[in-house]
Formats: structure tokens, C-alpha cells, sequence
């Protein structure tokens, strides 16, 4: 039988942004409040050229030799047909998680032993006990460390010793706390959140360190933390006391976690004391304490978070561009306060679609900004703001400069409009109509977001291992090609079943086919790997995954997955959606991620040594006019250092992301780094939400560097390249890659570019006035109704050429890691002001 997929069509209508609130209930502030000084952190945040690139990661000692991705054992292809499944019935709600049920033959396939690496670690397996009585801190550790994982790495790699550290339901009592490594992902039973509870005799300050400490908190990838239940409210509220230390970085997930404090407490849920480069994090609520997030970081997008009784919601340090989305502050005295830190050390924040409900003040900063301003220090952008039982919204120097709702777009910083002054115009509080494409969002008229699936709704009968298919044997070993099977399961199981990749290494020698009906959830990163000739003609490119055929509608959602390269294949996009879905969301991707280079189990680790880039991959994503896709929380990685090795490798991806999609497109903390024609080109791209970006450019471009863009490319127009004939022939500051570009388009809404240049050739900045890239970003061919907050820049001489001219430039905006503009509106269709101070509407 042929499986049919039945969906939903939901159709959905601009709805209102008025404040269902009222504005003018009295405050109270939460009884009992302590006014302590925040925690002192050691870190501080590298504003000068003091960055060096990592020489690499945790190396692995001893790899398996025999292990060669790059002549692949051939495809078993089955003479028979595959049986086929019964399609998705209602979902039956289980009270046991798949997960926990599934076969776990999951594998770590380029170290020693590594077809017998334990992956999968339930920690009752591990002698904890989950009672809520007996003290389960060391099991849990052991669950960790086993397979002879440590601080030191015991010669595993970054990349080579994964592990799963699975949580069933129960109360775990914790007397101490639990040290965690890269490459780890606690996950709990999300049918009912288990507890790690602190006993009230805890030896330490802190729950769990999620940092691994062997490598700076700017190198700690692949970590994970999701469906949890962190809870110190038996421990001494009056002690200083953190549960959670996340000073990690890119390809990390902090999702669907439950921080529970006592009230009145001098407790902390989150905090990130040795900073980190992190991307995402979503869907978490703070209850009690001092301070829900004490964010010290480079930058992040958060999503959908509450807090709840306590001091201040989101303690800022230090970030330099920072987009919080969805926030829900209710009692609380400060919902963000960003003014702790130094000069310089904040960026850029913007609030978007927000409630905040008996709060002393929603937003606390500096006096930064004055019409006179000479600095982009500290912007602040709030859009879409809800109040209710608020004394103030922004409170700035000690005086309130903002009460009441936001309805449109709340600007504190440096605004570029049409006609507008060289210097942009300081906007000490200004709000601006703004337009949101209907498309873009719910029916609450926030932009449209989504928790990242579980599928607990489902049973294991109702996921399919992919490894466990019998007669269609798939390796995910690293050396045997994988296609053939994995199509023939992907195309059975559509609308019929989930499809699980446990963790291990898929090389695939040509394209895999999602078809629609498809949901894949992989382990630890699961990677699918290219491999072979087909990929190999930068001239004629080819995908290695295909997620739908131009056109089709229908349920394609992606999470926990890598997509990467086996070998140099200057003719791969590694990934191209071409799939809507019929409802918003139908089409995502969670926490899945790509890899160029830097890794065991690839051939650009070996064979991009030598000075010269080599050309190893075409594209990393592309998203083609009929997509609509739900990104949330990914990472485009060409490597800059080796992870795994000391190869000293010269990598060169030709393009990171390609977006031409029309159909609504979120990208909710998305990074794309070193890759060599530009990071994100957004062409004829229609109905786009983009909610923290953060970009690198290739380290070994700019003065002295082995090639000028777009070498060693030569643009593809069919791919819509850029050419660089903006250039000079011998000007390598200028031939550098762009972080974005928008050609043409509409619909526009970009909050929190974080775009960073450190390097040219790897050593210090040649380029004028010690910058290091002379263009971040163009707009071309006059896009419509295109809203740009808080564009952040490091190390670039102009942020923004509009239509061949410059706009912006770091002379005229320095601050924070570089230069920040909090609004480009020169192609927003924006024709009046709404001011706003003190609740008090001008028109003009
Ligand atoms: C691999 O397994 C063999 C056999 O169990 C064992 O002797 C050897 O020590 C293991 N090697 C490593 C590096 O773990
Ligand atoms: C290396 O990999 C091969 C192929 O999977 C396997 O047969 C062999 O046991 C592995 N050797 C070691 C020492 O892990
Ligand atoms: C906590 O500290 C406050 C202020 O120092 C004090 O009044 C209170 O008794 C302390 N509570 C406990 C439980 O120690
Ligand atoms: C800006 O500068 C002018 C001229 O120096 C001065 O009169 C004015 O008060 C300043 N405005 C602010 C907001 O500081
Ligand atoms: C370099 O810096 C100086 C001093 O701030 C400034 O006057 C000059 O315009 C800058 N040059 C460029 C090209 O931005």
C-alpha cells in the first residue's frame, strides 16, 4: 500500500498588534526582592586585536587507519522491494519516549574501537537511580567519563567520542556537581521533564559545567542540553549559586529546560562566565533567583523563554548582538540589564514580540545614546512590546525614557533613512511603522516560531532505525556508501513513519531524496557525508541532500543532523530545500548543522594542506524560490582550525547560504562562517525573518592571504554570484568575502547581524585605519520593504554599500567590537516617524 500524508492547510491572517494588556495597572515589585550585587566574572571580552586563531581541537591520538571514506565500499542494493508501512494513524501519546525504546547502534567510526564507541548512556545504567533520595551525581559523572572521556580528551578528538547522556523520568538528587565535555548532549524523557535536583548539602557553586574545560569556551562546539528539569530550591537561598555553566559556542542546543530557583534567592539559572561564541538557544523558563540568563557571550539569539519572580530576567555582561525573541518577563524587577558592563561591551539588543506583566523595568541600559551621539555603542531596538503592570520600558542613565507598549519599532541608536545624514541619525528613542508580511507570522501577529519537535507523541513502533531495516542494510560507518538504501527508506517511510539516524558517519556517492512526509532526527549530530565524482565539477554542481523537488508542499523537518564532505568536491551543495510546507513550520530545520574540513573522516583535512585554498565545497545551503523553510539554531562551518588534527589547512567553500525563497523563511540564530564568496545572499528572497546572524570571513583572506576573491571561483551567474568588479584587480581588503548580500526582493526583516572580521592572512589587519575587509555588506537593485536592526560589524572599513554608494561606515558608527547601526530603513518605504517619549504620541 501507498502511504498517503494527510495535512492540515491552515491558512492564516495579519492579526492585530494591538496590546491586549492594559498599560496603566499599578506596579508592584516583587516582595522581598535582595538587591545583592550581581556575581563578579572573570572573563573580559577581546574588544582589541588581540584574537588568535585556534591551532586546533582536542586531537585524535589513535584514528582507525583502516578506515578509508574516500574509496567507499559499494552500495548493497537489494534485489527485492522494501515493505512498505502503514501510514501515520492519529498520534497515540505514549508515556514512554521512542527515544528511550529505540535500538541504539549508534557509533563513533573514525577512532580505535570506534564500532563499539558507546554512544547511547542511560544514566540507570549507570547506577543512578532517579528516586529522588539516593544521590545520583556520580553515576551521572560515570555515565559521562565512560569510554575513557576526560578533560583531557584521552585522545578521542573534539569529534570523536560522542555520547548521549539520556535522562529517564525521575527525580536525580544531586550533592555535587556534574562536569560535561564537547561533543555531549544530556537529554531528558520529554514526556515527563525528569529533575536534577540540588540537595541542600551541594558541595559546589554550580550544577552542571557544560563547558569543556580543556578548550576555550570560543571552541566548544557539538553540546547539547534538552528536556530537563534544573531545580535548587532546597539549596541555601541566601548562597550565591548557578545551575547552569554555558559558556560554550557554535552547533550548541539549550532547549525545553525548566529552571527552578528558590524566590528571593541569590541563585542564577543560566550563565556563561568564560564567554563563548553560542548562536541559539530557545523555549526555557526561569522560575525564582536572582537572575534568569547572565548572558557574557559574542552573541545569541533567544527564543521563547519566561521568567518569573525574580530580580532581572536577562543580566547582559557583554554581547555584542544579541536578538531576544518571544520573551515573557512576569514579576520581576528588571526584565534585561544591560548595564553592568564596560564601555564597549554591548553591542547591540533587540526585543521583539515581548510581554512583560508587573515588571519594575523592562529594559535597563546607559545613557548611551543622544542626538549628539558619536558612538554605536549599546543600540537597543524593541519591536512589538506588550506591557502590563510596567513602571518603565526603557530606563537609560536613571531616567525613563520609554513607557507603555511598543507597536512598530522602538529605536535607540544610529538610523540610516533615505536621504538621511552621512552620520545616520542618533535616535535617542524613536519609534518607526514598520510592515510584517502576514506570511511571516501567527495568528497572534508575533513572527511565527516553533519548539523544537520531540515526536514524543509517538510511538517507537512509529520510528524507523535506519540502521535496523532489515534486507536494507545501512553502515553510517564512514566507509561504506550509504545512498541507495537511504533513499529507499526515506521514500517508504514518507508519511508513514519517523525516520532515526543513530550516530555515525553516512557517505553517500550521490543525491539523497527527501521526499515530502519526511521527519528525520539524527544523535549526537548525525553526518551525511559526500563522497565520489559526482560532486566533483564545480561547473556543473550537484546536491547531495534534496529536501523536496521545486514545488512540492509537504511535511520536511530536519533535527540533529551534519551535513559535511568525505573529500574536496568543489561541485557539492551540500544541502537545497526546495520544499513549502502546507502550515508554518511543516518545513524545518533544528539544530542540524554543516562541516567543511577540520574533522576526522574527511579528506579536506589531509588534502587542503599546502598553502593554496582548494576548493571543497560549492554551496552549503540553498534555499530555491518555492522553499519555505523554519531554520532555528545552525551553523554553515567551513573550518578555520582542525578539530580533530594539527593539519594546517586552507579551506575554500565557495558560497555559505543562497536564499532566494519567497514563501516565508525564519532564521531564528543562524552563523555562517569562512566561507569565501559571501556567508548569506539573499536574491529576489521574499517574506524573510532573520533573527541573529552571525558571520566570519575566511581567516586566510585580505592583505597577503593565498587568493583574492572570487578566487580560487570563478562566479557562476546561474548561481548569482558576486563578481567583485568592485574592486581593483590587486586589492585584497576589498576582494574579501561579503557577510550579506540582498539583491532585489521583498519583505525583509533582519534583526542582529554580528558580522566579524579578525584576520588577513591569519595575522594582523593591513587595511586602513587597522580594519581588516573593506565592505561587510551591499544592497543591490533596491529590494522593497526591507527592515535592517542592528547591523554590528568588527574590523570593517564600510558596513554597508546601498546601490554602489557607500552608506555606512565604521568612522561614522564605532563601538561595541567595531561599529554598530541600529536601523537601515533607507529601503523600508518608511515615510514618517512615530515618536514616542514618555507615552506621548507625536506624529510628523
Ligand atoms: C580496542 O579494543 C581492543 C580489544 O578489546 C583492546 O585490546 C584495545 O585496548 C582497544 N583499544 C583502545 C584504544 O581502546
Ligand atoms: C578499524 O575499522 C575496521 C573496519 O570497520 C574494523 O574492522 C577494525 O576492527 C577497526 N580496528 C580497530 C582497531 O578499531
Ligand atoms: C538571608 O539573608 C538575609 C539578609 O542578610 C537575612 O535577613 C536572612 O535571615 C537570611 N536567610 C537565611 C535563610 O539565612
Ligand atoms: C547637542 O549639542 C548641541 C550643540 O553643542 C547642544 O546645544 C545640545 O544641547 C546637545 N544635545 C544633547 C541632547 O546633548
Ligand atoms: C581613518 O581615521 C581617521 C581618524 O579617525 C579619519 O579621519 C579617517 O576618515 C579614516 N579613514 C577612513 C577611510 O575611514
Amino acid at each position: 500500500m501507498r502511504c498517503q500524508v494527510s495535512f492540515i492547510l491552515s491558512i492564516r491572517f495579519l492579526a492585530s498588534l494591538s496590546s491586549v494588556l492594559s498599560q496603566d495597572s499599578a506596579v508592584s515589585v516583587p516582595a522581598g526582592q535582595s538587591t545583592a550585587l550581581y556575581p563578579a566574572y572573570t572573563y573580559i571580552p577581546s574588544i582589541d586585536a588581540d584574537w588568535k586563531p585556534h591551532p586546533h581541537g582536542l586531537p585524535i591520538v589513535q584514528p582507525n587507519a583502516t578506515i578509508d571514506p574516500l574509496s567507499p565500499r559499494p552500495m548493497n542494493i537489494p534485489a527485492f522491494p522494501l515493505a512498505s508501512l502503514s501510514p501515520f494513524g492519529p498520534p497515540p501519546k505514549p508515556s514512554t519516549y521512542w527515544y528511550e525504546e529505540i535500538e541504539h547502534n549508534g557509533i563513533s567510526p573514525f577512532i580505535t574501537n570506534g564500532s563499539s564507541w558507546k554512544v547511547y548512556r542511560n544514566v540507570k545504567d549507570y547506577g543512578a537511580t532517579g528516586n529522588g533520595k539516593t544521590d545520583d551525581a556520580a553515576a551521572i559523572q560515570a555515565a559521562i567519563d565512560e569510554g575513557g572521556r576526560g578533560p583531557d580528551g584521552n585522545g578521542l578528538g573534539t569529534t570523536g567520542a560522542p555520547a548521549i547522556i539520556y535522562f529517564p523520568e525521575g527525580t536525580y538528587l544531586m550533592s555535587r556537581s556534574v562536569q560535561s565535555y564537547v561533543d555531549t548532549f544530556f537529554i531528558g524523557n520529554p514526556i515527563n521533564r525528569p529533575t536534577l535536583k540540588v540537595s541542600s548539602d551541594f558541595a559546589h557553586s554550580t550544577l552542571l559545567y557544560m563547558k569543556d574545560p580543556t578548550l576555550g569556551a570560543t571552541i566548544n562546539f557539538y553540546i547539547g542540553v534538552k528536556n530537563l528539569v534544573l531545580d535548587s530550591t532546597d539549596y541555601s537561598a541566601n548562597t550565591s549559586f548557578t545551575l547552569m555553566d554555558w559558556s560554550v559556542s557554535q552547533a550548541t542546543q539549550l532547549t525545553n529546560v525548566l529552571f527552578k530557583m528558590p524566590v528571593s534567592s541569590q541563585h542564577t539559572g543560566l550563565s556563561t562566565p568564560e564567554g563563548g561564541s553560542g548562536t541559539y538557544m530557545g523555549n526555557l523558563d526561569f522560575e525564582g533567583g536572582l537572575i534568569g540568563i547572565n548572558m557574557n557571550n559574542q552573541q545569541y539569539s533567544i527564543k521563547d523563554c519566561s521568567f518569573t519572580n525574580m530580580q532581572t530576567g536577562i543580566l547582559i555582561s557583554h554581547v555584542f548582538d544579541m536578538v531576544i525573541q518571544g520573551m515573557r518577563f512576569l514579576n520581576v524587577e528588571i526584565g534585561v540589564d544591560a548595564t553592568t558592563g564596560g564601555v564597549g561591551n554591548i553591542g547591540s539588543v533587540a526585543l521583539i514580540d515581548s510581554v512583560a506583566q508587573n515588571v519594575q523595568t523592562v529594559v535597563l541600559t546607559k545613557s548611551q545614546v543622544t542626538a549628539n551621539s558619536t558612538t554605536g555603542d549599546d543600540s537597543i531596538v524593541i519591536d512589538n512590546l506588550q506591557t502590563n503592570g510596567v513602571g518603565s520600558t526603557v530606563v537609560a542613565g536613571g531616567k525613563t525614557i520609554l513607557k507603555g507598549d511598543v507597536t512598530g519599532t522602538w529605536v535607540y541608536g544610529n538610523a540610516y533613512l533615505k536621504g538621511g545624514p552621512v552620520t545616520g541619525a542618533h535616535d535617542a528613542g524613536v519609534t518607526y511603522q514598520t510592515f510584517r508580511s502576514p506570511l511571516l507570522l501567527d495568528d497572534g501577529g508575533n513572527y511565527f516560531t516553533m519548539t523544537p519537535p520531540t515526536y514524543q507523541e509517538y510511538t517507537v513502533d512509529q520510528v524507523v532505525n535506519i540502521k535496523s531495516v532489515k534486507g536494507f542494510p545501512v553502515f553510517g560507518d564512514g566507509q561504506t556508501d550509504d545512498t541507495h538504501n537511504i533513499n529507499a527508506i526515506l521514500a517508504r517511510n514518507a508519511g508513514c513513519a519517523i525516520t532515526f539516524f543513530p550516530a555515525g558517519t553516512y557517505l553517500v556517492s550521490d543525491t539523497v531524496r527527501i521526499p515530502p512526509g519526511t521527519r528525520i532526527v539524527g544523535e549526537t549530530l548525525s553526518a551525511i557525508s559526500a563522497v565520489g565524482s559526482k560532486f566533483a565539477n564545480a561547473d556543473a554542481p550537484q546536491v547531495m541532500v534534496q529536501v523536496g523537488l521545486p514545488g512540492q508542499v509537504g511535511v520536511a523537518q530536519i533535527s540533529d543532523m551534519l551535513f559535511t564532505v568525505a573529500d574536496v568536491l568543489p561541485g557539492c551543495i551540500l544541502l537545497q530545500v526546495n520544499i513549502a510546507g502546507f502550515s508554518q513550520g511543516d518545513v524545518g530545520f533544528w539544530n542540524s548543522h554543516f562541516r567543511v574540513g577540520g574533522a576526522a573522516g574527511s579528506g579536506v583535512e589531509t588534502k587542503c594542506q599546502g598553502g593554496v585554498p582548494c576548493k571543497a565545497a560549492f554551496l552549503l545551503l540553498h534555499l530555491t524560490p518555492t522553499s519555505s523553510a523554519y531554520i532555528e539554531d545552525m551553523w554553515g562551518w567551513t573550518a578555520d582550525h582542525d578539530l580533530d588534527g594539527d593539519y594546517d589547512q586552507i579551506i575554500s567553500t565557495g558560497r555559505g547560504a543562497l536564499i532566494e525563497s519567497t514563501r516565508g523563511t525564519w532564521l531564528v540564530g543562524t552563523a555562517f562562517e569562512h566561507n569565501t564568496l559571501y556567508q548569506y545572499n539573499l536574491v529576489s528572497a521574499e517574506n524573510i525573518f532573520i533573527g541573529m546572524q552571525q558571520s566570519e570571513t575566511p581567516y586566510w583572506q585580505g592583505t597577503g592571504g593565498p587568493a583574492q576573491a572570487p578566487a580560487p571561483w570563478t562566479p557562476n551567474a546561474g548561481f548569482f554570484d558576486p563578481t567583485f568588479s568592485n574592486c581593483g584587480v590587486d586589492d585584497p581588503n576589498c576582494r574579501m568575502a561579503w557577510y550579506q548580500r540582498i539583491v532585489g526582493g521583498a519583505n525583509l526583516n533582519i534583526y542582529g547581524s554580528g558580522f566579524w572580521t579578525f584576520f588577513n592572512d591569519n595575522g594582523d589587519c593591513m587595511g586602513v585605519n587597522g580594519t581588516c575587509q573593506n565592505n561587510a555588506c551591499e544592497i543591490v537593485g533596491s529590494p522593497t520593504e526591507t527592515y535592517w536592526w542592528n547591523l554590528n560589524t568588527r574590523g570593517c572599513l564600510n558596513l554597508l554599500v546601498d546601490d554602489g554608494a557607500v552608506l555606512e561606515t565604521q568612522n561614522n558608527n564605532p563601538g561595541s567590537w567595531g561599529a554598530v547601526v541600529a536601523a537601515t530603513l533607507t529601503h523600508s518605504g518608511i515615510l514618517r516617524r512615530l515618536v514616542r517619549r514618555l507615552g506621548k504620541k507625536i506624529l510628523f
